[in-house]
């Protein structure tokens, strides 16, 4: 086991483009033997299965990600809370929960994050890691983006969460869309502080 080891990390999983930037992530969460507190919105739901197929419905997300990323997926686990569970453990600040990724983040979630309405569990799952002062990553995807949009950016940054928009860049030379989705999910592990080579790192 290494350092990194047994870290505990709540995924959230909303209606926005981009199913495979959280398969992949949640993946390299789990080969690191992570524990994942795990959401989706029922839109997450939905995209999860319209962008990936039935066969990474939420119900079959361990065995789809075993046959996708390797059996070193299995090394972590993880629990899946229904978003409508405001008394699941994560809702509290007393958890042991260090960091919350919520990737795709529709601009919905992002409005309520930014807004503090703690109406579901990724919402206020969202709001103890900023209450709580631990680390939030957002990797919203829309555009163009709307100001309303880019205001509730700014708020969630001002309040302290990483803003990680699902923007890959193409210097890497990506050559498929897991190379793509390999470099936001780098992305991602590196704001939460963990080593990696999803990606070749820029030699100048
Ligand atoms: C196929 C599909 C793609 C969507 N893509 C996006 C998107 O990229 N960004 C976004 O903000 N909303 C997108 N939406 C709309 C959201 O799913 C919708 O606003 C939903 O209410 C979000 O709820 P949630 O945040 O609880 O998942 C999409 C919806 C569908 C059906």
């Amino acid at each position: 086991m290494s350092a990194e080891s047994g870290r505990s990390v709540a995924v959230a999983i909303t209606g926005a483009s981009g199913a495979l930037y959280a398969t992949r992530t949640l993946a390299a969460l789990l080969e690191r033997r992570c524990r994942i507190e795990l959401i989706v919105t029922e839109y997450g739901r939905r995209l999860l299965r319209d962008e990936l197929g039935e066969e990474a419905a939420v119900e079959r997300l361990a065995d789809y990600l075993a046959g996708k990323y390797g059996e070193g997926t299995r090394n972590g686990s993880y629990t899946l809370y229904s978003n409508r569970d405001l008394g699941a453990k994560i809702a509290s600040g007393s958890q042991d929960c260090e960091a919350m990724v919520v990737v795709p983040c529709s601009m919905k979630t992002l409005a309520g994050i930014a807004h503090g309405l703690s109406r579901t569990l990724v919402e206020r799952a969202a709001d103890v890691m900023l209450k709580e002062r631990r680390t939030l990553i957002i990797v919203p995807r829309e555009t163009p983006m709307s100001l309303p949009q880019l205001r509730n950016m700014t708020l969630c940054a001002e309040a302290g969460a990483v803003l990680l928009p699902a923007m890959p860049a193409f210097y890497q030379m990506p050559k498929s869309l897991d190379d793509l989705a390999d470099f936001i999910a780098g992305k991602i592990l590196g704001a939460l502080g963990f080593t990696h080579d999803l990606y070749p790192k820029w030699g100048g």
